[in-house]
């Protein structure tokens, strides 16, 4: 990782493996819950043009872990919302000299941009419009192999809005890296031919059924009704046809995982049975994205 983390996509198996072995070391069940102070003095800003619970406030809460001191910045209570353009707002964050700068963006390349304007500093990719969101996969491989030896050969079916998910991209980029099938699923409208090339070991189907029958993992995404123009489809229709339901589960495997992301939405793409089954690791997602993240803050911020 040369300064940030901007998506999986550059990262090799090696880097990737580093993460989620440190991130190992800080889950709750091996560590007393004591705070270090590794990256005391260092100031990290959370620069979150998007709507964001878990995200945001797990990068809030790993950095505080380590010592370092957070401050968070929402479009909404800022001078964004007074019409500072975007270098505007960069440049006056600039001139604070943050340590790090964590940044969620509904345009796809926004920290990319962010990166090649503020040279010195390190940015982390917090969710990029439709492209990147690599923490939240490095979380979700720290949750399969929490429960898995390996990611080579498992089956992964991914279901829902594909096309405008980032979570959706970086996973796939990072479990393509070690080998696992991936089966992409949704109604044709959010799933683009193009995306069976995204990487290799990646294949389609708009069949739920034949992306569950033999899965490991189930990965349920949200449909992005704020990146969709008109949906195609009622709520009621996409449940119908893509909603994970406890009649689904008996084609995975017997031990098959699910999960998701957040924020879910009941009876849209998942049932609660299943989103509160023993199946579901949603939360253990959640556990695992503030270990994550202090990994990769350590790993860029730590000298
Ligand atoms: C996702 C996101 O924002 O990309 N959520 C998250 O970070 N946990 C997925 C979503 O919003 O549906």
């Amino acid at each position: 990782m040369p300064s940030g983390l901007l998506g999986i996509e550059p990262l090799d198996r090696v880097e990737i493996e580093a993460i989620l072995d440190r991130a190992k070391s800080f889950q709750p069940q091996q560590t007393a819950r004591r705070k270090s102070d590794q990256l005391r003095g260092r100031m990290i800003v959370n620069l979150f043009f998007e709507a964001s619970t878990r995200t945001r406030t797990s990068f809030e809460i790993a950095a505080k872990r380590l010592g370092a001191d957070a401050i968070s910045i929402t479009a909404t209570g800022s001078s964004v919302s007074k019409g500072e353009s975007l270098v505007d707002t960069l440049n006056t964050l600039g001139a604070m000299h943050p340590d790090a700068i964590v940044m969620r963006h509904a345009a796809s390349g926004a920290p990319h941009f962010l990166a090649r304007h503020l040279v010195e500093t390190p940015i982390i990719n917090a969710g990029d419009g439709t492209h990147e969101h690599p923490t939240q996969a490095l979380l979700d491989a720290r949750t399969i192999l929490d429960r898995r030896s390996s990611l080579e050969g498992l089956r992964v079916a991914i279901i829902g809005d594909i096309a405008h998910s980032r979570v959706a991209r970086s996973n796939v980029y990072l479990l393509s890296k070690f080998g696992a099938q991936i089966v992409l699923c949704g109604p044709a409208s959010l799933l683009p031919p193009e995306l069976a090339r995204l990487a290799p070991g990646v294949t389609l189907t708009h069949k739920i059924e034949d992306a569950i029958r033999g899965a490991d993992v189930i990965m349920m995404l949200r449909v992005q009704l704020e990146r969709q123009h008109e949906p195609a489809f009622s709520a009621n229709e996409y449940f119908q046809f893509y909603g994970l339901r406890l009649e689904h589960m008996t084609l995975a495997k017997p031990d098959a995982i699910v999960m998701h992301p957040g924020p879910i939405n009941r009876g849209r793409e998942i049932s609660s049975e299943v989103a509160d089954s023993q199946r579901s690791v949603i939360l253990n997602q959640v556990e695992n994205g503030i270990a994550v993240r202090m990994a990769v803050l350590e790993r860029i911020l730590g000298n």
